[in-house]
Protein backbone atom coordinates (compact mmCIF):
# COMPACT_ATOMS: atom_id res chain seq x y z
CA UNK A 1 0.00 0.00 0.00
CA UNK A 2 0.81 3.83 -0.62
CA UNK A 3 1.36 5.13 3.02
CA UNK A 4 1.64 8.81 3.69
CA UNK A 5 3.96 8.40 6.80
CA UNK A 6 3.85 11.89 8.56
CA UNK A 7 6.98 12.80 10.12
CA UNK A 8 8.79 10.42 8.44
CA UNK A 9 12.16 11.62 8.86
CA UNK A 10 11.90 11.79 12.45
CA UNK A 11 13.22 9.17 15.17
CA UNK A 12 10.51 7.27 15.52
CA UNK A 13 8.89 8.11 12.00
CA UNK A 14 12.20 6.82 10.50
CA UNK A 15 12.15 3.46 11.93
CA UNK A 16 8.43 3.15 10.86
CA UNK A 17 9.60 3.89 7.21
CA UNK A 18 11.86 0.80 7.28
CA UNK A 19 9.56 -1.51 8.91
CA UNK A 20 7.05 -0.45 6.00
CA UNK A 21 9.68 -0.42 3.40
CA UNK A 22 10.26 -4.22 4.63
CA UNK A 23 7.17 -5.47 4.22
CA UNK A 24 6.50 -4.48 1.53
CA UNK A 25 4.68 -0.96 1.47
CA UNK A 26 5.38 2.07 -0.45
CA UNK A 27 6.13 5.05 2.50
CA UNK A 28 5.72 8.29 0.96
CA UNK A 29 7.05 10.84 3.56
CA UNK A 30 5.90 14.15 4.34
CA UNK A 31 8.08 16.35 6.54
CA UNK A 32 8.63 19.87 7.63
CA UNK A 33 12.24 18.86 9.20
CA UNK A 34 11.51 21.63 11.96
CA UNK A 35 12.65 18.61 14.14
CA UNK A 36 14.58 16.58 11.71
CA UNK A 37 17.37 16.45 8.96
CA UNK A 38 16.76 15.01 5.52
CA UNK A 39 19.97 12.93 5.96
CA UNK A 40 17.35 10.27 7.83
CA UNK A 41 15.90 9.75 4.71
CA UNK A 42 18.94 9.42 2.79
CA UNK A 43 20.09 6.40 5.35
CA UNK A 44 16.67 5.12 5.05
CA UNK A 45 17.87 4.63 1.43
CA UNK A 46 21.63 2.78 2.63
CA UNK A 47 19.09 0.51 4.70
CA UNK A 48 16.64 -0.65 2.73
CA UNK A 49 18.26 -0.13 -0.56
CA UNK A 50 15.96 2.18 -1.61
CA UNK A 51 15.34 6.11 -0.95
CA UNK A 52 11.96 6.70 -0.10
CA UNK A 53 9.59 9.35 -1.94
CA UNK A 54 10.10 12.78 0.50
CA UNK A 55 8.21 15.52 0.38
CA UNK A 56 8.59 19.07 2.49
CA UNK A 57 5.62 19.61 4.23
CA UNK A 58 3.81 21.50 6.63
CA UNK A 59 1.06 19.53 7.82
CA UNK A 60 -1.05 22.26 8.72
CA UNK A 61 -0.90 23.90 5.21
CA UNK A 62 -3.78 22.56 2.88
CA UNK A 63 -1.90 23.25 -0.68
CA UNK A 64 0.68 21.39 0.74
CA UNK A 65 -0.61 18.18 1.71
CA UNK A 66 -3.15 18.43 -1.41
CA UNK A 67 -0.28 18.63 -3.60
CA UNK A 68 0.92 15.01 -2.40
CA UNK A 69 -2.29 13.72 -2.12
CA UNK A 70 -2.58 14.70 -5.85
CA UNK A 71 0.39 13.10 -6.88
CA UNK A 72 0.34 9.63 -5.17
CA UNK A 73 -3.06 7.31 -4.25
CA UNK A 74 -2.70 7.30 -0.66
CA UNK A 75 -4.24 4.10 0.92
CA UNK A 76 -3.20 5.00 4.70
CA UNK A 77 -1.80 7.64 6.82
CA UNK A 78 0.58 7.38 9.70
CA UNK A 79 0.41 10.42 11.64
CA UNK A 80 3.73 11.48 13.21
CA UNK A 81 4.02 15.24 12.55
CA UNK A 82 3.99 17.38 15.57
CA UNK A 83 5.95 19.32 18.27
CA UNK A 84 6.94 17.15 20.85
CA UNK A 85 9.00 19.09 23.48
CA UNK A 86 7.26 19.18 27.05
CA UNK A 87 9.62 21.40 28.27
CA UNK A 88 8.88 23.79 25.51
CA UNK A 89 5.54 23.61 25.12
CA UNK A 90 4.94 25.08 28.65
CA UNK A 91 6.59 27.73 27.43
CA UNK A 92 5.02 27.71 23.69
CA UNK A 93 1.71 26.90 24.47
CA UNK A 94 0.36 28.40 20.89
CA UNK A 95 2.61 27.52 18.74
CA UNK A 96 2.02 24.22 20.27
CA UNK A 97 -1.97 23.90 19.57
CA UNK A 98 -1.58 25.91 16.32
CA UNK A 99 0.70 23.45 14.51
CA UNK A 100 -0.60 19.92 16.44
CA UNK A 101 -4.15 20.90 16.25
CA UNK A 102 -4.07 22.99 12.78
CA UNK A 103 -1.96 19.60 10.95
CA UNK A 104 -4.38 16.84 12.32
CA UNK A 105 -7.71 19.00 11.08
CA UNK A 106 -6.12 19.90 7.98
CA UNK A 107 -5.12 16.28 7.34
CA UNK A 108 -8.56 15.14 8.15
CA UNK A 109 -10.34 17.50 5.55
CA UNK A 110 -7.47 16.57 2.50
CA UNK A 111 -8.10 12.67 3.40
CA UNK A 112 -11.42 13.44 3.19
CA UNK A 113 -11.21 15.48 0.05
CA UNK A 114 -9.15 12.16 -1.57
CA UNK A 115 -11.43 9.49 -0.43
CA UNK A 116 -8.60 7.98 2.43
CA UNK A 117 -9.99 6.33 4.86
CA UNK A 118 -7.51 4.75 7.30
CA UNK A 119 -5.24 6.49 9.86
CA UNK A 120 -2.96 5.55 12.73
CA UNK A 121 -2.11 8.28 14.79
CA UNK A 122 0.84 8.73 17.27
CA UNK A 123 -0.37 9.30 20.31
CA UNK A 124 1.23 9.48 23.92
CA UNK A 125 1.24 7.68 27.63
CA UNK A 126 0.63 11.38 28.80
CA UNK A 127 -2.75 11.51 27.72
CA UNK A 128 -3.41 9.08 30.62
CA UNK A 129 -2.33 12.06 33.52
CA UNK A 130 -1.65 11.86 36.87
CA UNK A 131 -4.86 10.37 38.61
CA UNK A 132 -4.89 6.84 36.87
CA UNK A 133 -3.69 3.59 38.68
CA UNK A 134 -0.70 1.94 36.53
CA UNK A 135 -0.41 -0.52 34.68
CA UNK A 136 -2.10 1.79 32.35
CA UNK A 137 -5.18 0.20 30.59
CA UNK A 138 -7.37 1.92 27.28
CA UNK A 139 -9.98 2.26 29.16
CA UNK A 140 -8.89 4.13 32.23
CA UNK A 141 -10.04 8.14 31.78
CA UNK A 142 -7.50 9.54 29.36
CA UNK A 143 -8.91 13.07 29.65
CA UNK A 144 -6.13 14.97 30.76
CA UNK A 145 -2.46 16.13 31.04
CA UNK A 146 0.22 17.70 32.74
CA UNK A 147 1.56 20.46 29.81
CA UNK A 148 0.05 21.58 26.77
CA UNK A 149 2.03 18.97 24.59
CA UNK A 150 0.30 15.77 26.36
CA UNK A 151 -3.26 18.50 26.08
CA UNK A 152 -2.72 18.29 22.46
CA UNK A 153 -2.48 14.74 22.41
CA UNK A 154 -5.52 14.60 24.51
CA UNK A 155 -7.53 16.64 21.78
CA UNK A 156 -6.34 15.07 19.14
CA UNK A 157 -8.18 12.28 20.08
CA UNK A 158 -10.90 13.62 20.86
CA UNK A 159 -11.11 14.93 17.50
CA UNK A 160 -10.47 11.30 15.68
CA UNK A 161 -13.35 10.05 18.21
CA UNK A 162 -15.87 13.02 16.87
CA UNK A 163 -14.59 12.30 13.42
CA UNK A 164 -15.06 8.73 13.45
CA UNK A 165 -18.38 8.75 14.97
CA UNK A 166 -18.84 11.22 12.16
CA UNK A 167 -17.77 8.81 9.11
CA UNK A 168 -18.51 5.40 10.20
CA UNK A 169 -16.96 4.13 7.03
CA UNK A 170 -13.36 5.53 8.64
CA UNK A 171 -11.13 4.20 10.88
CA UNK A 172 -8.41 5.63 13.39
CA UNK A 173 -5.81 3.29 15.75
CA UNK A 174 -4.71 5.69 18.65
CA UNK A 175 -1.24 4.36 19.73
CA UNK A 176 -0.30 5.70 22.98
CA UNK A 177 3.46 4.92 22.90
CA UNK A 178 5.07 5.14 26.38
CA UNK A 179 8.81 5.57 26.60
CA UNK A 180 10.81 4.92 23.54
CA UNK A 181 14.52 4.17 23.25
CA UNK A 182 17.28 2.35 20.99
CA UNK A 183 18.27 2.64 17.74
CA UNK A 184 18.05 0.57 14.66
CA UNK A 185 20.59 -2.40 14.32
CA UNK A 186 22.93 -0.60 11.60
CA UNK A 187 23.52 2.93 13.81
CA UNK A 188 22.66 4.83 11.06
CA UNK A 189 18.99 6.10 12.62
CA UNK A 190 18.41 6.56 16.43
CA UNK A 191 17.25 10.08 18.48
CA UNK A 192 19.29 12.82 18.05
CA UNK A 193 17.12 15.61 19.49
CA UNK A 194 18.50 19.17 18.29
CA UNK A 195 20.37 21.22 21.15
CA UNK A 196 20.19 19.63 25.15
CA UNK A 197 18.29 16.41 25.06
CA UNK A 198 15.17 16.58 27.29
CA UNK A 199 14.76 12.95 27.46
CA UNK A 200 16.96 10.44 29.65
CA UNK A 201 18.36 7.97 27.00
CA UNK A 202 19.75 10.53 24.17
CA UNK A 203 21.22 12.13 27.36
CA UNK A 204 22.61 8.96 28.47
CA UNK A 205 24.31 8.85 24.98
CA UNK A 206 26.05 12.25 24.88
CA UNK A 207 27.46 11.91 28.14
CA UNK A 208 29.11 8.89 27.02
CA UNK A 209 29.91 10.44 24.26
CA UNK A 210 31.55 13.06 26.02
CA UNK A 211 29.49 15.58 24.31
CA UNK A 212 27.78 16.26 28.43
CA UNK A 213 29.72 16.39 31.34
CA UNK A 214 27.47 14.52 33.62
CA UNK A 215 23.94 13.01 33.75
CA UNK A 216 21.58 14.66 36.31
CA UNK A 217 19.02 11.96 37.94
CA UNK A 218 15.99 13.97 38.74
CA UNK A 219 14.96 12.82 41.78
CA UNK A 220 16.26 9.96 44.42
CA UNK A 221 13.70 9.93 47.01
CA UNK A 222 10.59 8.88 45.01
CA UNK A 223 8.61 6.14 46.87
CA UNK A 224 10.37 3.56 44.55
CA UNK A 225 12.16 0.69 45.51
CA UNK A 226 15.35 2.56 44.12
CA UNK A 227 13.75 6.21 44.89
CA UNK A 228 14.31 6.77 40.97
CA UNK A 229 11.15 7.19 38.55
CA UNK A 230 10.46 4.11 36.79
CA UNK A 231 8.66 4.19 33.47
CA UNK A 232 8.10 1.12 30.70
CA UNK A 233 10.91 1.81 28.18
CA UNK A 234 10.62 -0.04 24.82
CA UNK A 235 12.66 -0.52 21.76
CA UNK A 236 11.93 1.70 18.87
CA UNK A 237 11.82 -0.86 16.57
CA UNK A 238 9.85 -2.47 18.32
CA UNK A 239 7.50 0.38 18.22
CA UNK A 240 8.17 0.94 14.59
CA UNK A 241 6.72 -2.59 14.13
CA UNK A 242 3.38 -1.99 16.36
CA UNK A 243 2.30 0.87 13.41
CA UNK A 244 2.57 -1.86 10.74
CA UNK A 245 0.45 -4.37 13.08
CA UNK A 246 -1.68 -1.22 13.61
CA UNK A 247 -2.01 -0.11 9.46
CA UNK A 248 -2.80 -3.90 9.37
CA UNK A 249 -5.63 -3.43 11.89
CA UNK A 250 -7.11 -0.04 10.26
CA UNK A 251 -7.09 -1.97 6.83
CA UNK A 252 -9.93 -4.35 8.55
CA UNK A 253 -11.94 -2.62 10.98
CA UNK A 254 -13.28 0.58 11.08
CA UNK A 255 -13.89 3.11 13.97
CA UNK A 256 -11.49 4.50 16.36
CA UNK A 257 -9.20 2.46 18.86
CA UNK A 258 -6.96 3.35 21.25
CA UNK A 259 -3.97 1.34 22.24
CA UNK A 260 -1.09 1.05 24.05
CA UNK A 261 2.04 0.46 23.22
CA UNK A 262 5.06 -0.72 25.75
CA UNK A 263 6.55 -3.78 27.27
CA UNK A 264 4.30 -3.77 30.12
CA UNK A 265 7.31 -3.50 32.77
CA UNK A 266 8.67 -0.86 35.15
CA UNK A 267 11.97 0.07 35.07
CA UNK A 268 13.79 3.07 37.27
CA UNK A 269 16.69 5.40 35.98
CA UNK A 270 18.82 4.01 37.91
CA UNK A 271 18.17 0.35 36.67
CA UNK A 272 18.28 1.48 33.26
CA UNK A 273 21.99 3.65 33.90
CA UNK A 274 23.14 0.56 35.51
CA UNK A 275 22.16 -1.70 32.03
CA UNK A 276 23.87 0.99 30.08
CA UNK A 277 26.91 1.10 32.25
CA UNK A 278 27.31 -2.74 31.98
CA UNK A 279 26.33 -3.82 28.82
CA UNK A 280 28.33 -1.28 26.95
CA UNK A 281 31.20 -1.44 29.65
CA UNK A 282 30.97 2.44 30.06
CA UNK A 283 31.45 3.97 33.24
CA UNK A 284 28.45 6.76 33.09
CA UNK A 285 29.18 10.03 35.33
CA UNK A 286 26.02 10.81 37.42
CA UNK A 287 24.57 12.72 40.17
CA UNK A 288 21.43 12.66 42.25
CA UNK A 289 19.82 15.86 41.62
CA UNK A 290 16.42 17.53 42.61
CA UNK A 291 13.22 16.30 41.41
CA UNK A 292 11.93 17.87 37.78
CA UNK A 293 8.53 19.58 37.64
CA UNK A 294 5.41 17.32 36.33
CA UNK A 295 7.51 14.00 36.64
CA UNK A 296 5.28 11.07 38.03
CA UNK A 297 7.39 8.22 39.94
CA UNK A 298 6.47 5.55 38.13
CA UNK A 299 4.02 4.19 35.58
CA UNK A 300 4.21 1.77 32.65
CA UNK A 301 1.83 0.16 30.35
CA UNK A 302 -0.78 -2.77 30.51
CA UNK A 303 -0.27 -3.88 27.11
CA UNK A 304 -2.26 -6.98 26.92
CA UNK A 305 -4.83 -5.28 24.43
CA UNK A 306 -2.17 -4.79 21.58
CA UNK A 307 -1.25 -8.53 22.22
CA UNK A 308 -5.28 -9.45 21.84
CA UNK A 309 -5.84 -6.75 19.03
CA UNK A 310 -2.50 -6.63 16.45
CA UNK A 311 -0.91 -9.60 17.61
CA UNK A 312 2.27 -7.38 18.91
CA UNK A 313 4.18 -7.43 22.20
CA UNK A 314 7.78 -5.73 22.22
CA UNK A 315 10.38 -8.64 21.94
CA UNK A 316 13.94 -6.46 22.55
CA UNK A 317 15.39 -6.43 25.75
CA UNK A 318 16.60 -3.38 27.70
CA UNK A 319 20.29 -4.94 26.83
CA UNK A 320 19.07 -4.36 23.50
CA UNK A 321 17.69 -1.24 23.77
CA UNK A 322 20.72 -0.15 26.06
CA UNK A 323 23.52 -1.83 23.08
CA UNK A 324 21.30 0.23 20.26
CA UNK A 325 21.41 3.51 21.46
CA UNK A 326 24.92 3.47 22.73
CA UNK A 327 26.44 2.13 19.15
CA UNK A 328 24.18 4.68 17.39
CA UNK A 329 25.38 7.90 19.54
CA UNK A 330 28.97 6.95 19.66
CA UNK A 331 28.85 7.52 15.99
CA UNK A 332 27.77 10.70 16.65
CA UNK A 333 26.22 10.80 13.47
C1 LIG B 1 12.33 9.61 31.86
C2 LIG B 1 12.86 9.58 33.29
C3 LIG B 1 13.12 11.74 34.29
C4 LIG B 1 16.38 13.18 31.77
C5 LIG B 1 8.55 12.16 28.05
C6 LIG B 1 7.26 12.78 27.63
C7 LIG B 1 6.43 11.76 26.92
C8 LIG B 1 7.21 11.18 25.78
C9 LIG B 1 8.50 10.55 26.30
C10 LIG B 1 6.79 12.30 23.70
C11 LIG B 1 12.16 10.59 34.19
C12 LIG B 1 14.46 11.04 34.14
C13 LIG B 1 15.38 12.40 32.31
C14 LIG B 1 17.54 13.47 32.55
C15 LIG B 1 16.62 12.16 34.34
N1 LIG B 1 7.52 12.16 24.82
N2 LIG B 1 15.52 11.90 33.57
N3 LIG B 1 17.62 12.94 33.81
O1 LIG B 1 9.36 12.34 30.98
O2 LIG B 1 8.90 9.84 31.04
O3 LIG B 1 8.31 11.16 29.00
O4 LIG B 1 9.22 11.59 26.94
O5 LIG B 1 5.86 11.63 23.35
O6 LIG B 1 5.26 12.39 26.44
O7 LIG B 1 6.56 13.18 28.79
O8 LIG B 1 10.70 10.73 29.53
O9 LIG B 1 13.11 10.51 29.09
O10 LIG B 1 12.21 12.79 29.76
O11 LIG B 1 12.34 10.97 31.45
O12 LIG B 1 16.73 11.68 35.49
O13 LIG B 1 18.48 14.18 32.12
O14 LIG B 1 14.24 9.98 33.26
O15 LIG B 1 13.04 12.41 35.53
O16 LIG B 1 12.02 10.02 35.47
P1 LIG B 1 9.29 11.04 30.26
P2 LIG B 1 12.14 11.31 29.90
Amino acid sequence: MNILVTGGAGYIGSHTVVELMNAGHNPIIADDLSNAHYSAVDRIGKITGKVPTFYKVNCACKAQLRHVFSQHKIDAVIHFAAFKAVGESVKKPLEYYRNNLDSTMTLLEVMEEFGCKKLVFSSSATVYGPNNPHPYKEEMPAIQSSSPYGWTKVMNERILTDYCTAHPDFSAVLLRYFNPIGAHESGLLGDDPNGIPNNLMPYIGRVAAGQLEKLTIFGGDYETPDGTCQRDYLHVVDLAVGHLKALEYAAEHNGVEAINLGTGNGISVLELVNAFQKVNGIKLPYVVGPRRDGDLPAFWADATKAKQLLGWEATHTVEDMCRSSWNFAKKGV
